[in-house]
């Protein structure tokens, strides 16, 4: 199901016509990118992960995506194209998998983010993850830390806008 946010842009699925895209934009964010095998086999073949994109204009401009089982699921990425930052477009993602794991009767979401990484702490805990614990050199190209962030608080709907 696709779900309109304005004339020209869309949030929906995402499926094996999107990886092309998804890996140029891999290439962009991320320092270690996953590779294109790694995004068919959890984009399009893993069927515990959930992965959701923004289309404006026919393009993905953003893309994030988790991974459920049972009553806890763990964000493994989201990403917005350079572009298009700071218009709220992560945050809607992110809002988007909050309440597509409610609706699924997780409890609890963590998700792992390098400690340099400040704009993405801000905008995490603007929705309710908290720093839970750090793992150390979690990052294999550079040896960085990450930081376990977590949301006990799903069901509640608490941080959501929507
Ligand atoms: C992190 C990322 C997804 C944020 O997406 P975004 O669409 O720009 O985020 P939003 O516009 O929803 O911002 C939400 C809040 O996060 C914080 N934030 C976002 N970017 C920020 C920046 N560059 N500097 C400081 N705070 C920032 C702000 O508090 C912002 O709220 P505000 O604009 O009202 O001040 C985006 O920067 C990105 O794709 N980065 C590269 C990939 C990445 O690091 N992914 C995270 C992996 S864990």
């Amino acid at each position: 199901m696709s779900r309109k946010i304005s004339d020209e842009s869309i949030i929906r699925p995402l499926g094996i016509g999107d990886i092309g895209t998804v890996e140029l934009m891999e290439q962009e964010c991320f320092s270690a990118p996953w590779s294109r095998d790694s995004l068919i086999s959890d984009i399009v073949l893993n069927p515990n992960a959930r992965y959701i994109g923004m289309e404006k204009g026919n393009r993905i401009v953003a893309y994030a995506g988790m991974w459920v089982a049972y009553d806890q699921a763990h964000i493994t990425n989201i990403a917005v194209t350079t572009g298009e930052r700071r218009k709220g477009i992560g945050t809607l993602l992110i809002e988007r998998l909050i309440q597509m794991a409610r609706s699924l009767g997780v409890a609890s979401m963590t998700l792992e983010v390098r400690v340099s990484n400040l704009p993405a702490h801000a905008m995490y805990g603007k929705l309710g993850f908290y720093i839970a614990s750090v793992r150390k050199k979690y990052y294999f190209d550079n040896g960085e830390d990450a930081y376990l962030m977590c949301k006990d608080d799903v069901q509640s709907g608490q941080g959501l806008s929507t």
